[in-house]
């Protein structure tokens, strides 16, 4: 099988491609991506088909999809605070983006396309757990750009037949995410601020939660998905019902660095969600074989790998 990953000098597609090539039956695995917030460092030592593109660049795009069996579409900008800095930057790369990606793919006959959303989609819909049935309600542009990116990805299987699938990821996490900005992920810079004895920031009073999902985890579900060409008519959260909130996660680093942290609070973030917990049943019925890592597994790999980078 040939796979193209839009976005695969980022996290999440990096971690992709790595384990991705390491499978048999996984024969080819093609990037696209423009580095804007991906990093080309990341593919070392991968032996990847590598084009340095944007996806809003149709004729660079046609040449990725030629001849791979399934997409895997991960090139976004992927940020909350960035899209209420930017709304139009946003929309355009995520879901003129994604339209591209899916009008490609039909033009060249590929029939398989997997799509990143968000969990961001349930935006202040304040049920938790929360179903691929429930409600959405966006509460940024970002969100919104996620909620177009399914729906497109979803049309395009009634009105064209394409094998659609489009996955709600929760907060993945892992080895690789970078800390290092001011857009990063909340368990990176609180690892980072951690090994560098700087106070943890955080953004509301702690008591937020997550369903924080091992970036290993995604990756299995997301091979499954290419080996069946799994597709669906609704949405699916690729998340597996955790709900830890910040306070919770930052005791579980003390404990696993045996060390007290320094925390600074601060004000909320515009645009963020106070709860998020994946119902799971739809990710265990159409991914029945998929066992999840557990977040002090997924956190002890997570902080090695952090540790190893610092020389630690
Ligand atoms: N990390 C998470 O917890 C999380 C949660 C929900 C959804 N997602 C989604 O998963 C996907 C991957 O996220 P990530 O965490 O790996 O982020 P990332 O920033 O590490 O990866 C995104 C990649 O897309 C590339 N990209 C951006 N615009 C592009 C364009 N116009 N053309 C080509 N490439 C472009 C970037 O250079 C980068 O390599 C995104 O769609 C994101 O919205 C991630």
């Amino acid at each position: 099988m040939h796979v193209l990953i839009t976005g695969g000098a980022g996290f999440i597609g990096s971690n992709l491609a790595r384990f991705l090539l390491a499978k048999e039956d996984i024969t080819a695995v093609r990037v696209i991506d423009d580095l804007s917030t991906g990093d080309i460092r990341n593919l070392d030592g991968l032996a990847v088909e590598f084009i340095e593109a944007s996806i809003l660049d149709y004729p660079s795009l046609l040449t990725a999809v030629a001849g791979v069996d399934s997409i895997i579409h991960l090139a976004a900008i992927p940020s909350v605070p960035r899209s209420v800095a930017n709304p139009r930057a946003s929309h355009e790369a995520n879901t003129t983006g994604t339209l591209n990606v899916l009008e490609a793919a039909r033009e060249a006959g590929v029939d398989h396309v997997a799509v990143a959303s968000s969990s961001s989609v349930y935006g202040s819909n304040p049920k938790l757990p929360k179903s691929e049935f429930d409600w959405t309600r966006p509460m940024s542009p970002y969100a919104v750009s996620k909620q177009a990116t399914e729906g497109y990805a979803l049309a395009y299987q009634f009105s064209y037949g394409l094998k659609t699938l489009a996955f709600r990821f929760f907060n993945v996490y892992g080895p690789g995410q970078s800390a290092g900005h001011a857009y990063a992920a909340v368990l990176p810079k609180f690892l980072d601020a951690a090994l560098n004895g700087r106070p943890l920031e955080i953004q509301g009073d702690g008591t937020q939660s997550r369903d924080f999902t091992y970036i290993d985890t995604l990756c299995a579900v997301i091979y499954d998905a290419i080996k069946r060409k799994v597709h669906s008519p609704d949405p699916v959260n690729l998340a597996y019902g955790t709900n830890t909130s910040l306070l919770e996660l930052i005791a579980l680093l003390e404990e696993q660095l045996g060390q007290c942290l320094d925390k600074q609070f601060t004000e909320p973030r515009v645009g963020d969600v106070k709860a998020s917990q994946a119902d799971n049943s739809r990710v265990h019925e159409l991914f029945p074989s998929i066992e999840p890592v557990s977040l002090d597994e997924g956190a002890a790999a997570t902080i090695t790998w952090f540790q190893s980078q610092l020389g630690q």
